[in-house]
């Protein structure tokens, strides 16, 4: 006669997960900045009801209005991950970038975006870049050294960790100008070079293998260059890569000062 066993053994339990619940979804206020030049001169604000997640960012927000209920908002974006500097705006009145920047974060259950200050509008949240990049360039952003061009035989330029520690920090510019539209000198000196510009002339001149310095301290010492910076230290507060534009400034002051060589 076959016989059953039964186990008295408590059963295992399933293991546990670490995966989250999803969070709910809720809806929050996109208040949106609209000007079109060749519409109408005057800025008005449209507001729009946004489904959020918890991971949910200020960008994702602005697509959802573009796919959803209006196609024809302005806004510039590529990389939507904090690298290519494209989407730059006002969030709740702060300067950052949308794509790097969670609803959630801002703790708030209305959400206003404007274009960035103390740059021209294109349209809605798109501004004009084209004083920043020219400035930049004005700068010289690249190595200048007569022993730069590779020849048969030449020998790769030694750093030291301590020689990149210099200037590290300051490569980290993606060019998102955030720091120039904080900056209070940028909104009464249209022409003033600015933290961007300043941070990245610094960047070049503290390279050991680099030999512009000269060049680039005639450049910035000037009426409208480095002696404009009232060291309000906004743009470090807001740039997005730790870049440190007001520190750069300094650094770079004490070249043309002569305690630094
Ligand atoms: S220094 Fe910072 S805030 Fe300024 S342009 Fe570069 S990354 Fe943006
Ligand atoms: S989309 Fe590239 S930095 Fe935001």
């Amino acid at each position: 006669m076959a016989t059953v066993e039964v186990s008295t053994e408590k059963k295992a339990e399933p293991p546990q997960t670490s995966v989250p619940a999803p969070s709910k979804p809720k809806t929050i206020t996109l208040r949106i900045s609209r000007f079109n030049p060749s519409e109408n001169a005057e800025t008005k604000f449209e507001e729009f009801k946004i489904p959020v997640q918890k991971w949910t960012t200020v960008l994702e927000a602005i697509l959802y209005v573009k796919e959803n209920l209006d196609h024809s908002v302005a806004v510039r974006y590529s990389c939507r991950q904090a690298s290519c500097g494209s989407c730059g705006m006002k969030i709740n009145g702060k300067p950052r970038l949308a794509c790097y920047t969670k609803i959630s974060e801002l703790e708030s259950n209305v959400v206003t975006v404007e274009p960035m200050n103390n740059f021209p509008i294109i349209r809605d949240l798109a501004v004009d870049f084209k004083q920043l990049f020219s400035t930049h360039k004005k700068m010289k952003p690249f190595i200048i050294n007569e022993e730069s061009e590779v020849q048969p035989g030449a020998k790769e330029f030694i750093q030291t960790p301590q020689d990149l520690e210099k200037f590290l920090q300051f490569s980290y510019c993606i060019k998102c100008g955030l720091c120039n539209s904080a900056c209070p000198t940028m909104a009464t000196d249209k022409s003033f070079v600015g933290p961007q510009g300043l941070a990245q002339a610094y960047r070049y001149t503290a390279d050991n293998r680099d030999q512009g310095k000269k060049d680039r301290l005639k450049i910035v010492d000037q009426s409208h260059g480095i002696w404009r910076c009232h060291f309000a230290g906004s743009c470090s507060n807001v740039c997005p890569k730790g870049v440190d534009p007001a520190m750069a400034i300094q650094l770079l002051r004490g070249y043309l000062l002569g305690f630094r060589k």
